[in-house]
């Protein structure tokens, strides 16, 4: 049992948002209460059609996405997936964002209503008041939103998912910190590109798209790291985990809660197997 931020997990593993839809299909594989948790796709107000196609691209040691936020919306998710994931012993991470503080702060009464286990907010998306700039990369901007979550957000707790496309990555955490952020998670994709030399484009529709795999392990260590030096709060580790060898590295630059998202495409079980061998 871990206790992270105030909810008891039964161990350190969790699949990482949008690596796993609601769950439906990884539960094909192996029985979701297995795990920690479950971070669902991220959720929006409304439902998202997603970016045109092609939005993923194979890199060396990676990939790339831009899948765009593709989602049912928030209501569906809590009338048509959440009753789903309840039939799991594992805890339910809603991961979610919106193009306002006031649409996250909407989004997030819905969630914590519904009961959710805890709230990931993804402040990596466009803030349409600052011309896309994303809320993440600003820190008056990602504690406005971190404040606006935790007014609402009742009992529930608030983890705030850092993005790593910033120069000080500790300063953006300790504005959450300060904001009222129950816990952190880092990290969400490196922005990236790649051509298609048959065509001379862009290899994804949207021309630039986040870079996820065993690639950017060394790059979450090192935020992982800063960004333990920097605040007190218990922070969930994601980016690279591909095995048992690179959790534990995870868990030495300071992260309680792991998060595994890319290396399930390659193996489907691999956190389970994590799970596993973390405990031997
Ligand atoms: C296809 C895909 C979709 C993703 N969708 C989301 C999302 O909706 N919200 C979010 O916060 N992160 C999203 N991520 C980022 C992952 O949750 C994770 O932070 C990142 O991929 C690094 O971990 P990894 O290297 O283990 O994949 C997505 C990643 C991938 C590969």
């Amino acid at each position: 049992m871990v206790n992270f931020a105030g909810v008891n997990f039964k161990n350190r593993v969790t699949l990482a948002s949008g690596t796993c839809g609601f769950g439906r299909e990884v539960s094909e594989y192996y029985d979701l209460s297995l795990l920690g948790g479950i971070c669902t796709k991220g959720l929006t107000l409304r439902p998202r059609l997603g970016n045109a196609p092609p939005r993923t691209a194979e890199t060396p040691f990676g990939m790339l996405n831009s899948v765009g936020l593709q989602n049912p919306g928030v209501e569906a998710f809590i009338r048509d997936e959440l009753p789903f994931l309840r039939g799991f012993d594992t805890k339910i991470i809603a991961n979610f964002s919106g193009e306002s503080p006031e649409e996250f702060a909407r989004v997030a009464t819905l969630l914590a209503e519904a009961g959710v286990d805890m709230l990931e907010v993804n402040i990596s998306c466009p803030n349409l008041h600052a011309g896309g700039l994303a809320f993440g990369v600003d820190a008056t901007a990602a504690a406005e939103v971190t404040r606006a979550v935790k007014e609402v957000a009742g009992t529930v707790p608030v983890m705030v998912k850092l993005t790593p496309n910033v120069t000080d990555i500790a300063a953006i955490a300790i504005a959450c910190e300060k904001a009222g952020a129950d816990a952190l998670s880092l990290i969400n994709t490196l922005l990236g590109m790649r051509f298609d030399l048959k065509s001379g484009k862009p290899a994804l529709a949207n021309i630039t798209g986040g870079l996820s795999g065993p690639a950017i392990l060394p790059v979450a260590l090192r935020c992982v790291w800063q960004v333990a030096q920097a605040v007190k709060l218990p922070l969930m580790g994601m980016g690279g985990i591909s095995d048992v060898d690179t959790a534990r590295e995870m868990l030495l630059a300071g992260a309680t809660l792991l998060s595994i998202g890319t290396a399930q495409f390659k193996n489907p079980l691999v956190a389970i197997e994590i799970v596993r061998q973390l405990d031997s």
